[in-house]
């Protein structure tokens, strides 16, 4: 089968869509800075205060503009010197000193929106067809927080939103963490699209987090827990997961497709354990690591790396019912 026939980082519906590019801690300073995103360079620079996203080569002679420099909000090319404004507007050409005449082509085309929220800068290419996903735990005093490293891994997007939301492969993939080998059957559970969006319910019989954590394959106590999933598009997860005695556990999985074999996961965690003290960032970070370390050793095994929007493709269950409307839900953003 044709790989076009795949959903992959470089399907031109994900322009229609929010995508993280980088988080404010990670950034020294307001730019420019170069990035990728859906196969494409681009340059992000903080101009008059506003993050904007504006192509990476100049219009000129095709420099890089993230190798220029900003100079009173504006951003200024560093090989003739051409300035350009948030918008993308070509504002003065040096060389041609007090002349007005400045050429169409030398205005360059923004990003349609960028903004910055929790934390990230967040763009759309295009008028985004959705709002940026929402932390509804954010500001909530009763969790503290927890923020993984950006880490890239040789998968796309589709593939770890497909991975994030499976419920079948804890007793297999993750035993060394969160896996069960005495739950592995999954019980009917409820979905339900909503637009751009699907939320699904899982309950289950889990190990305590604080048991699992110290690596004690043994011995586990067991409770009855419920994950609570929904996907926002293009392939953004939440997963909410109420740890019984632990207290409740969200997980923000926001995906930045690269290039066509490259993702940057952004994994935000809020937990009650962090806020009243019975667990530290650092446990719950330590032990992500661990879970996603299990998920990626196999993910990035998967020789084409993308998702299959033929649904023949690939066969399904009754116990895939999540990730195959995912498959649904990507067919129609690749139908934009
Ligand atoms: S290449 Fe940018 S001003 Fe000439
Ligand atoms: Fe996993």
């Amino acid at each position: 089968m044709a790989t076009s026939t795949w959903f992959t980082n470089e399907n031109p519906g994900l322009r229609h869509f929010w995508h993280p590019v980088a988080t404010i801690d990670d950034l020294d300073g307001d730019g420019p800075h170069p990035i990728r995103l859906i196969g494409e360079d681009f340059t992000l620079a903080r101009l008059n205060g506003q993050w904007s996203v504006l192509p990476s080569a100049c219009p000129h002679r095709l420099a890089p503009l993230s190798a220029g420099t900003i100079v009173d909000g504006q951003l200024r090319c560093a090989y003739h010197g051409w300035c350009f404004d948030s918008e993308g507007t070509c504002v003065s050409i040096p060389a041609l000193g007090t002349e007005p005449a400045i050429p169409k082509a030398a205005h360059l085309r923004p990003a349609a929106d960028v903004r910055e929220r929790y934390g990230i800068v967040w763009v759309a290419l295009e008028p985004p067809k959705t709002p940026i996903p929402m932390i509804e735990e954010w500001e909530d005093p009763r969790f503290g927080k927890a923020i993984l490293p950006i880490h890239s891994w040789n998968a796309s997007a589709a593939q770890m939103a497909d991975n994030f939301l499976d419920v079948a492969h804890f007793g297999f993939t993750h035993l060394g963490t969160i896996g069960d080998p005495d739950d592995v059957e999954v019980a009917p559970f409820n979905l339900e699209r909503h637009g751009w969006s699907f939320t699904s319910v899982h309950h289950h019989r889990s190990k305590v987090l604080s048991d699992a954590t110290s690596g004690e394959r043994h011995n586990f106590e067991t409770f009855d827990r419920t994950m609570s999933f929904r996907l926002d598009a293009p392939h953004h997860v939440r997963l909410h997961i109420d740890y019984g005695p632990d207290g409740d556990l969200v997980l923000m999985f926001f995906h930045q497709p690269i290039d066509v074999d490259t993702t940057a996961v952004y994994l935000i965690m809020l937990a009650e354990n962090i806020a009243d003290g019975r667990m530290t960032p650092e446990d719950h970070i330590a032990f992500q690591m661990a879970v996603g370390k299990e998920d990626r050793d196999l993910l990035e095994q998967l020789v084409v790396k993308g998702v299959p929007l033929d649904l023949t493709v690939e066969c399904h269950t009754r116990a895939d019912k999540t990730t195959l409307e995912l498959r649904r839900l990507l067919r129609d953003v690749a139908a934009l």
